[in-house]
């Protein structure tokens, strides 16, 4: 279900919604499905290429927002596997501006403290994106303040046949008997350990689906839609997310009800 933000919320200013968060509840790691970038474009009379240039303006905001909060990973999913089936034009695009991305922005990840990680099938990617994409991760591996990971030519469903394909190798020489294989086995064996599953996944544009995104990692995250389109999610965006996201009961299964049974 989409949900819009509590319109009690619109008329506080930044500031003020910035002070109603609780820090003790804030998540501590997000998961974002950047979309919306073409329709943004498209609403402008523009090529769908200026909206996915305008969402990496959304990218270095929620990077900058997160290291202020203090939220320690965030995982953005900026290339699927199905849209390897988009138009050749709007890949090479996209692929140049991930370049020109990685190629302009380590500097400044670096200078904020910020782990570079790419999860998914990156040998699909053409070798001068993979180049930078290496480079960014050995360059940033010693940083600590945040995890940035991007998710690149990724399937949920891939990440869990490549898991499933490495744990039948290392199971080869015997080390592995089935009765050892648990959830936290296989978690090993995910592209995104050793990070924790995302407290918060923020999906934009007001589509209402996972789209093969962390199949796996979801299964107990709260999940925030919105209809705003990425390039305009910004720190109000965010902060209503955030907000709503504090006020969510995260059972788990429990109850917490204080009425007895
Ligand atoms: C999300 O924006 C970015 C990528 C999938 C690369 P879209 O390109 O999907 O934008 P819409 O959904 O067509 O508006
Ligand atoms: C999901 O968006 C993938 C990314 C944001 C990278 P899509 O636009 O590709 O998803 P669908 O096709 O609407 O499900
Ligand atoms: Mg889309």
């Amino acid at each position: 279900m989409a949900q819009t933000p509590s319109s009690s919320l619109d008329h506080l200013s930044e500031s003020d919604l910035t002070a109603k968060l609780e820090p003790e509840l804030l998540p501590k790691h997000v998961a974002v499905i950047m979309d919306g970038n073409g329709r943004w474009a498209e609403l402008r009379g523009l090529p769908r290429i200026a909206g996915h240039r305008e969402g990496i303006n959304s990218v270095r905001e929620m990077i900058s927002h997160c290291l202020e909060l203090g939220i320690q990973a965030l995982t953005i999913y900026a290339f699927s596997q199905e849209n390897w089936n988009r138009p050749t034009q709007e890949i090479s695009a996209l692929m140049g501006l991930l370049e020109y991305y990685l190629s302009t922005e380590r500097a400044s990840l670096i200078k904020q403290g910020v782990r570079f990680r790419t999860i998914g099938r990156l040998a699909l990617l053409p070798q001068s994106a993979q180049h930078w994409a290496r480079t960014t991760e050995k360059e940033t591996a010693h940083l600590d303040k945040m995890v940035l990971t991007v998710a690149l030519s990724y399937g949920g469903r891939a990440e869990i046949v490549d898991a499933v394909r490495e744990l039948l190798n290392d199971a080869r020489d015997g080390t592995i008997q089935p009765d050892l294989v648990d959830e936290a086995l296989i978690q090993q064996y995910l592209y995104t350990h050793p990070l924790p599953d995302p407290d918060l996944l923020i999906r934009t544009s007001g589509e209402t689906r996972i789209s093969n995104f962390l199949l796996w990692q979801l299964a107990y995250t709260e999940l925030y839609f919105t209809p705003t389109l990425w390039p305009d999610f910004r720190r109000r965006e965010f902060l209503l997310a955030l907000l709503e996201y504090q006020k969510r009961e995260r059972r788990f299964g429990r109850v917490f009800s204080t009425v007895s049974s």
